[in-house]
C-alpha cells in the first residue's frame, strides 16, 4: 500500500446505523496502522460507478459494500473471486493499481463466526435451517453448503427459495414458511437471516419443545441483541449466538484483505458494539 493511497470505509444508503466503523477503528487502533480512520459513505442511488471512482481517485484503496449496491458493484469489478462470482454480489472492494478486485466475505465470516459448540460437533452432514431467502441468506446456504450441512429452506415467498436453488446451483430442500414448527425437531442448526426480530418488526415464533438438546440457534439480528428468538431458544436450553458474530467476523476477513492482519476479535469490541442495542 501506498502511503498516500491509505483510506478505508463502507458505502451504502441507508448508512446511518452501520456499526463496521467502530469495528475497523477498533482494529486500526488495536494494530496502530497509519491509516486513516475508516469512514461511512453514503452514496446515492444513481451514478453508483462515477461516485465509486471518485472514491478511489481521493485516495481510497478499501471499502465495504453494503445494502442496496452489493450485486450492481459486482458487475463493476475488473475481477472478482470465486465466492463473489458464485453469489453474483460482493461487500468487499480492494483497489490495486487502479484496477477493482471485488469479494464476498459473508460466507467466511459467517463460517469463522459460529460458536465452537457448533464447531466441535461439526455440522457436516448435519441439518441446517435457514430461514429467509433475501441477500444475506444466499450468502449462509453457500457457507453452510462449504461445509457439508444439509440444507432446508424456508421463505414466505416460495419462489425467492427456488430462485437461490437455480442461482447457486445447489442441493438443497425447500419448505413452506408455515412448516418452520414441524422441521424443528430434525434440526441441528437454525439460522434466522429474516428482518424477524428485530426492534419494530414483528416476532419469529419457534416451538422448541421437541428440539433436539443439542441444536444450536443463530440469528442474524443484532438490534435487539438478544431478539425473542434467542430468548425463547435459551428458555429450552438451546445454545445460541446473535448477529454481531457475524458482522465482527465478516469484518476481519475484509480487514485481513486491506492490511495483511487478521484482527484480535475480543469482548471489548463485543461490548463497544452492544452498546445502546
Ligand atoms: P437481507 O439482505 O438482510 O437478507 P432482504 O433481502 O430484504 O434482506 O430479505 C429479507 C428477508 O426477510 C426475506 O427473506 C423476507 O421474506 P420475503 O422474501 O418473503 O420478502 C423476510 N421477511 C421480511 N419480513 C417478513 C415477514 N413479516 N414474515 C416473513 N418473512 C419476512
Amino acid at each position: 500500500m501506498s502511503n498516500n493511497i491509505n483510506k478505508t470505509g463502507v458505502i451504502g444508503n441507508p448508512i446511518e446505523h452501520s456499526l463496521s466503523p467502530e469495528i475497523h477503528n477498533y482494529w486500526i487502533k488495536q494494530n496502530q496502522l497509519k491509516t486513516e480512520e475508516y469512514q461511512k459513505i453514503k452514496l446515492d442511488i444513481d451514478n453508483l460507478e462515477s461516485q465509486v471512482s471518485e472514491l478511489i481517485k481521493n485516495k481510497f484503496f478499501g471499502l465495504n459494500v453494503t445494502i442496496p449496491f452489493k450485486e450492481e458493484l459486482y458487475l463493476f469489478c475488473d475481477d472478482v473471486s470465486g465466492t463473489a462470482k458464485k453469489l453474483k454480489a460482493i461487500n468487499t472492494i480492494t483497489c490495486n493499481n487502479g484496477k477493482i478486485f471485488g469479494t464476498n466475505t459473508d460466507p467466511d465470516g459467517f463460517i469463522n463466526s459460529l460458536s465452537n459448540q457448533i464447531k466441535n460437533e461439526n455440522i457436516t452432514n448435519k441439518n441446517a435451517l435457514v430461514i429467509g431467502a433475501g441477500g444475506s441468506s444466499r450468502s449462509i446456504v453457500y457457507a453452510l453448503n462449504k461445509m457439508g450441512a444439509h440444507v432446508t429452506l424456508v421463505n414466505r415467498t416460495f419462489k425467492k427459495s427456488e430462485q437461490i436453488v437455480r442461482d447457486l446451483n445447489i442441493e438443497m430442500q425447500i419448505e413452506n414458511f408455515e412448516s418452520i414448527n414441524k422441521l424443528v425437531s430434525g434440526c441441528d442448526l437454525i439460522v434466522n437471516t429474516t428482518s424477524l426480530g428485530m426492534t419494530g418488526h414483528k416476532n419469529i415464533e419457534i416451538d422448541f419443545v421437541n428440539s433436539k438438546p443439542n441444536l444450536h440457534v443463530y440469528d442474524l439480528v443484532y438490534n435487539p441483541i438478544e431478539t425473542k428468538l434467542l430468548k425463547d431458544a435459551k428458555d429450552n436450553n438451546k445454545t445460541c449466538q446473535n448477529g454481531l458474530d457475524m458482522l465482527v467476523y465478516q469484518a476481519a476477513e475484509s480487514f485481513k484483505i486491506w492490511h495483511g492482519i487478521y484482527p484480535n476479535i475480543d469482548n471489548d469490541l463485543f461490548s463497544i458494539l452492544r452498546r445502546d442495542k
